[in-house]
């Protein structure tokens, strides 16, 4: 198995690192377009492998796709960050060519591949490489879900003074402070509803803080956060490439699913070998579906934006 990932940024060194120590795969590989940036943190990630019993070949590569060749999942988290005050939204005009470029670079050499698109914003980036690749739509995979699931745990675990390890709580819909959609009715603990435990202006206040929780990293580190967006690439890829049909919210091509079509959106999805497999229906209640109808319409105007960019 070989996983690339591209950009070897925060969230790409991240990623890379937790893909290593889970060893999921035999080769990974790094790429970015800063001189030695790769080459230097892949080394420091392989000095690490030794301290930690990983047994991973870590290549580190600046802007030679070559060394990408033969990748069976490819991770994309190459762009800019937002910055204080900044929506995810804004950094359309710099990612969709970057994203457009890599997309091509990496199918060059590497024609079987899984996509991951990280890259905000994330919807429209996942969609992009979809149109653009005319890959089958299983093997484009968008990653915000996984990340806004597990803030919505950890919020939820906090309110409820219990281990996130027996919360069971997705967030669907856009990947945007206002279009994501953390289902906290059907969310559980232990299988039974939170719902039981939190009144509705605590679980309303779970609500909105997984919604800013990326804003409220960035406005305290000053650029957006890594290690849980890093890990949440990771987890993806090993539900991939181990094959273990795990139900995770990831952003995906949808056909008439949850009452959209032409449009990458974050619905539950089954992870595996040929990446992702299904799309499971959670039932949505009236609020719900009209909820997500809405991140819809927020999702598709930014897709229309692609139209006006010259990439
Ligand atoms: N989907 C999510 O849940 C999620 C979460 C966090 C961050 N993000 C997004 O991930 C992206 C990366 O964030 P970060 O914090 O790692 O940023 P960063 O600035 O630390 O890293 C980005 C890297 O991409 C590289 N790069 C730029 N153009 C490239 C190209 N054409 N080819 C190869 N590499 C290139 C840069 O040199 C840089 O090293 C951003 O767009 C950010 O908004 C998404």
């Amino acid at each position: 198995m070989k996983i690339t990932v591209v950009g070897a940024g925060a969230v790409g060194a991240t990623c890379a690192d937790n893909i290593a120590r889970r060893e999921l795969a035999e080769e990974v590989v790094l790429l970015d377009i800063k001189e030695g940036l790769s080459e230097g943190k892949g080394l420091d990630m392989l000095q690490a492998s030794t301290l930690l019993d990983c047994d991973v070949k870590i290549t580190g590569s600046t802007n030679n796709y070559e060394l990408t060749a033969g990748s069976d999942v490819v991770v994309i988290t190459s762009g800019i960050p937002r910055k204080p005050g900044m929506t995810r939204e804004e950094l359309i005009g710099i990612n969709a060519g970057i994203v457009k470029g890599v997309t091509e670079n990496i199918l060059k050499h590497s024609p079987d591949a899984i996509f991951v698109i990280i890259s905000n914003p994330m919807d429209t980036m996942t969609y992009l490489a979809l149109k653009s690749s005319g890959l089958p739509k299983n093997r484009i995979i968008g990653m915000g879900g996984i990340l806004d699931s597990a803030r919505f745990k950890t919020y939820l675990s906090l309110a409820l003074k219990c281990s996130p390890n027996d919360l069971q709580a997705s967030v669907i819909g856009g990947h945007g402070d206002t279009t994501m959609i953390p289902l906290t009715r059907l969310a559980t603990l232990s299988g039974v509803p939170v719902g039981n435990f939190l009144d509705a202006e605590t679980l309303g206040k779970v609500a909105s803080d997984t919604m800013v929780g990326g804003a409220t990293l960035t406005k305290l580190i000053g650029t957006s956060a890594w290690y849980a967006p890093g890990a949440a690439g990771a987890i993806l890829v090993e539900s991939i490439v181990r094959d273990q049909k795990r139900l995770f919210p990831c952003s995906v091509y949808l056909e008439g699913e949850y009452g959209q079509s032409d449009i990458c959106l974050g619905v539950p999805v089954v992870l595996g070998r040929s990446g992702w497999e299904s799309i499971v229906d959670f039932n949505l209640n009236e609020e719900e579906q009209a909820a997500f109808n809405k991140s819809a319409d927020a999702v598709r105007n930014m897709n229309n934006v692609l139209e006006t960019l010259e990439i």
